[in-house]
């Protein structure tokens, strides 16, 4: 396995993401572990990882000793290539400015990282890479033992290894897809120059994961709360697996999930699977406690909080009533890899938060429950694949993501209930037309390739004409993004006459609604929701 040690870069978790791609497992651990720690992980080979800008005023962020002793294969991104050159014996200049964005790098002589691996070549013969460059801080002086391995005009050191060490270092992001090449570069190091074996894939992993949960939990009860989301949805139907009627799962209705999706997740667990599912129609508490909050961040604080003392409410019943359930142990989440980052699990969440994701944090200890997370050391992809590997309908697994806080943040400023009926209808038909609406190209609909498409409720009103009379109506916006990521994502530039159609129909079919917008605005430095 790789050892990914994280410096405090927005995009560590795309590395681990490349790795586990090649079918290698890795972890991401923050930089300042103890030696002690890295031997006892015994890593086939070691990342380090990028810095965010703020921390480059910090130069004392250094790699542990036991990354140098080791003697396994190092491989250093930006902020982890100075970090290497300096405690190495080189030389970095540092800078308050930074320039970000493609560049074209030169790769020199042959390397195992670089050898075969170009996207094209120069009349003279160089083989070229495109990367996303990020730099201002740079190596302008070698270690001792290390030759160039890449570099462009306003970077002289874009890369540079020792190879009879097996340590290697880019300027540039292979984590990100600008990087044309930056997936391959990563097996590469992983597979090859690591030696790891690239044997991790998911269907093993059922079998392993379900033994595991019936030696965790034994013959104890098991609550879960179940939101329609993939991670949560997949990770009861692996409980639901390994201990059958051991595990009753919470659906907790708030009111402001997509059209008929309550009724979609009962059907799916209660009647396919043969689950236990309690539901809780919580919509008039929700939005009570919503009226006249108008402010994004305090209505994700408010779904939120009210979400845990339901939750909270329901698990009190459970275990008291004794004949059903004989008073549940633990508390199962489907918490997966990003969320375990993010929420500083690992602590290493260095870069700065833009929106508050809701987790339900704490809430194990107040409810005197076990934690149980099966999916934890998974990603949102490996998340997918066991889902199908365990039946769940395709479908339903490759879903676009739908936030924790519902049409909460997708309907601006205050939330009503009638907004949110609205909302719910004009959804449903631009999400039915993306299904139905194929491209002659690839022969996929628009809803799989797109990452994320809904719609948006603004609450101001247009005048419009309908027959002979005028409107005066709200106004929804389509959103759509095409992403990998969810922390970069373009607009989708879906065919006119689709946009067309979910206009004519919406306008149409959802009395209250008099104009549709289309959001052609990209992350960054918009974000994906409105709020
Ligand atoms: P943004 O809007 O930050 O969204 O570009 C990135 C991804 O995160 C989702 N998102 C949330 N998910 N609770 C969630 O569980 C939240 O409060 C929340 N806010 C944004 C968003 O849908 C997108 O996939």
């Amino acid at each position: 396995k790789i050892l990914i040690l994280d410096f405090g870069s927005q995009v560590t978790q795309l590395i681990a993401r490349r790795v586990r791609e090649a079918h290698v497992f890795c972890e991401i651990h923050p930089n300042d572990v103890s030696d002690e720690f890295i031997r006892s992980f015994a890593p086939k080979g070691i990342i380090l990882s990028g810095s965010h800008a703020s921390t480059y005023e910090d130069h004392q962020l250094r790699a542990p000793q036991a990354v140098w002793d080791l003697g396994v294969p190092v491989l250093g991104i930006c902020y982890g290539m100075q970090t290497m050159a300096v405690q190495l014996g080189g030389e970095v200049s540092w800078s308050d400015s930074r320039e970000f964005g493609y560049a074209e790098v030169r790769a020199h002589g042959h390397t195992r990282l670089l050898d075969g691996i170009e996207d094209f070549s120069t009349p003279e013969g160089h083989g070229m890479l495109k990367v996303w460059m990020s730099h201002g801080d740079k190596v302008t002086r070698l270690p001792e033992g290390f030759k160039l391995l890449a570099s462009t005009p306003s970077c002289p050191i874009a890369g540079m290894a020792n190879e009879d060490k097996g340590y290697y270092a880019v300027q540039f992001h292979p984590e990100v897809t600008h990087t044309v090449q930056g997936a391959a570069m990563l097996t590469r190091f992983a597979r090859e120059i690591a030696g790891c074996q690239g044997d991790w894939i998911m269907g093993n992993y059922i079998e392993e994961a379900v033994a595991r949960i019936r030696e965790q939990v034994g013959d104890e009860e098991v609550i879960l709360g179940l939101s329609g989301g993939v991670d949560s949805s997949v990770a009861a139907a692996l409980i639901h697996r390994a201990i059958g009627d051991q595990l009753t799962c919470v659906f907790v209705d708030h009111g402001l999930l997509r059209l008929n999706e309550g009724k979609m997740v009962m059907e799916m667990f209660a009647g396919r699977l043969q689950a236990k599912v309690v539901h809780v129609d919580a919509s008039a508490q929700f939005l009570g406690h919503l009226q006249g909050v108008t402010d994004p961040e305090q209505k994700r604080k408010i779904i939120g909080r009210e979400f845990v003392e339901v939750f909270k409410a329901e698990a009190a019943k459970l275990k008291a009533a004794g004949a059903d359930v004989k008073g549940a142990k633990w508390l199962a989440q489907g918490t997966i890899y990003p969320d375990v980052v993010e929420s500083g699990g690992t602590k290493t969440k260095k870069a700065t938060t833009i929106k508050s994701h809701h987790n339900v944090g704490g809430l194990p200890e107040q409810l005197g429950l076990k934690l149980l997370e099966p999916l934890r050391e998974l990603f949102k992809d490996e998340v997918r694949e066991l889902g199908v590997a365990l039946g769940l309908p395709p479908d339903m697994v490759y879903r676009h993501p739908f936030p924790g806080p519902g049409l909460g943040v997708r309907i601006l400023g205050e939330v009503k209930p009638e907004f949110a009926l609205l909302l719910q209808r004009a959804d449903a038909i631009f999400i039915e037309e993306l299904r139905a609406t194929i491209d002659p190209a690839t022969g996929k609909s628009w809803y799989d390739l797109t990452s994320q498409a809904f719609t948006v409720f603004l609450p101001v009103k247009s005048v419009g004409v309908m027959g002979d009379g005028r409107t005066y109506d709200y106004v929804v916006a389509l959103r759509a993004v095409q992403t990998s990521d969810f922390m970069t994502a373009d607009w989708a530039e879906l065919p006119y006459s689709l946009l067309k159609r979910v206009s004519g129909r919406i306008i149409n079919e959802v009395r209250g609604i008099n104009r549709v917008t289309y959001d052609v605005s990209s992350k960054p430095p918009a974000t994906i929701e409105w709020e």
